[in-house]
């Protein structure tokens, strides 16, 4: 067989991809293409003959480029997004070339090993109990559904329902407490779960987002059902983590599960500083966490921590004769996520971890946390900007005063204009009632110029909405 030329497509994408970085600093932050321009670019006929795979990589680069958002700059603050760090981008690289399916251990030996070994090391560096099991996911999303279907089927088995057996129809009817903050990945899990949003009894937030102890004990003392209590480390708008360790210790004492939907807000039990914010998140049985976002990995990479590894497995597990299953206390990783191939997504967390270190990890996590909050005192000191949220992680919520008190229409006025601008990139959400923008400080790269350079941009960019709306702007 004649051998492909390797090196020729791939240096082609090796030096698209040192081009895209060089750059990616001073790039305007979203994307330069229209829909009409994309459409146009990169769609056409079905492709009827072969192309050379050097020139295919140097087409779809020149072609995706305008519609490629810079959302791994440092100046990109939208919902949560994480960038990429050197180590874990390179580590993604190869676990491109290397291919392994980490299904099994048989399928990719060193990939099941590296899985363990990252596993261990993020039960350490977040406190969790030792011997916690880990699923290796897409995301938040489906760490969610891992977590909550290992919920359920084990607060079912308690009552003596098999649900692998027998579903959930004529199951005795399971509660979730959740706050009414919650993400509404939790909402879709439990679609997905068979549960249906109607098993959520909504627990009143405060005006941080959180759940109150008081109002979850209420919810605990409404009747005498399998329960599953599910937490939040870090309101995807305001950063509030609920008041976990104490919300564990009243649903110990009910024989509920909690599960923590740590997506990003789990990262601060690596921080000494903020550990303190997530007190007692050990006494929960499941977390979910996402490494594409605080951690800064390539997507897609999510995480499923569990402390009862045997529920774990009963619950995602899976047999078959042509399997090659392991017989040791080898890792075969489709025992903890619900893929069955999947791409050994491990690699690129290893990596990220080996070159932060604990330490790295604790800076990257405090120094956001520092940004965040550098950027809601120059916004406050700015005149004519209100930061709605305390604080106390990555995320800010501000909201622009107007001239004639339309405060919604200004604000959103100006996330247009600023994201036209393309300095920075945010978006906006509706919080307590109000348009708000949410500034997320999740990427590894950021500083402190790069805040001050945004703050700049917004209030230029909230001087041009206001002049437009009192009709003076170009005057
Ligand atoms: C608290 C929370 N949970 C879940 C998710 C979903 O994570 P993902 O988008 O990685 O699936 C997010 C995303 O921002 C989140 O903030």
């Amino acid at each position: 067989m004649e051998r492909p030329d390797w090196k020729a497509s791939l240096s082609a994408a090796f030096e698209h991809a040192v081009g895209y970085l060089h750059d990616l600093p001073e790039r305007p932050v979203r994307a330069r293409a229209s829909l009409e321009e994309l459409r146009a670019d990169l769609g056409g006929p079905l492709p009827q003959r072969p192309l050379p795979p050097e020139q295919v990589v140097a087409t779809l680069a020149a072609a995706a480029e305008p519609g490629v958002v810079a959302s791994s700059s440092g100046r990109y603050f939208g919902f949560v997004v994480g960038g990429a760090t050197p180590a874990a981008l390179a580590a993604d690289w190869l676990t491109s070339v290397w291919d392994q399916n980490a299904g099994l251990y048989v399928l990719g030996p060193a990939a099941s090993v590296v899985e363990e070994v990252t596993a261990a090391w993020l039960v350490e560096l977040l406190g969790l109990p030792a011997g916690s099991s880990a699923g290796f996911v897409t995301g938040g999303q489906m760490a969610n559904v891992t977590g909550l279907a290992i919920a359920v089927r084990e607060v079912l088995r308690r009552t003596g329902w098999d649900v692998d057996a027998d579903g959930l129809w004529g199951a005795p009817q399971v509660r979730v407490i959740a706050g009414e903050e919650r993400h509404g990945t939790i909402d879709r899990a439990l679609r997905f779960l068979g549960m249906g949003t109607g098993s959520i009894l909504a627990v009143p937030a405060d005006g941080q987002g959180r759940m109150t102890v008081p109002a979850v004990a209420e919810a605990l003392a409404d009747g005498d059902r399998p329960t599953i209590v599910c937490v939040q480390a870090g309101n995807v708008n305001s950063g509030a983590v609920d008041p976990i360790g104490e919300i564990c210790d009243l649903a110990r004492r009910a024989g509920a599960w909690v599960h923590v939907d740590g997506a990003f807000g789990l990262w601060a039990a690596a921080s000494p500083r903020l550990r303190s914010l997530l007190a007692g998140v050990e006494r929960a049985d499941s977390w979910a966490m996402d490494a594409h976002k605080w951690l800064n990995v390539p997507y897609d990479s999510g995480l499923v921590f569990c402390a009862h590894p045997a529920a774990h497995r009963a619950a995602m597990g899976v047999r078959a004769s042509y399997l090659v299953h392991a017989e040791g206390d080898e890792r075969d990783a489709l025992e903890f996520n619900p893929e069955h191939s999947r791409r050994a997504r491990g690699f690129p967390v290893y990596a990220a971890i080996r070159a932060l270190g604990s330490a790295g990890i604790a800076d990257l996590v405090e120094g956001s946390c520092a940004l965040a909050r550098r950027f809601a005192d120059r916004l406050a000191a700015a005149g004519g900007v209100e930061v709605l949220n305390d604080v106390v992680l990555n995320q800010v919520l501000v909201r622009f005063r107007a001239a004639d008190g339309d405060h919604d229409g200004h604000t959103r006025r100006i996330l247009e204009v600023l994201q036209n601008d393309g300095t920075c990139w945010m978006s906006g959400t509706t919080w307590n009632g109000m348009a708000a923008a949410r500034i997320s400080v999740s990427n590894w790269s950021t500083d402190q110029e790069d805040v001050d350079r945004s703050v700049a941009a917004i209030m230029e960019c909230a001087a041009t909405a206001a002049a437009e709306a009192t009709g003076t702007a170009g005057r």
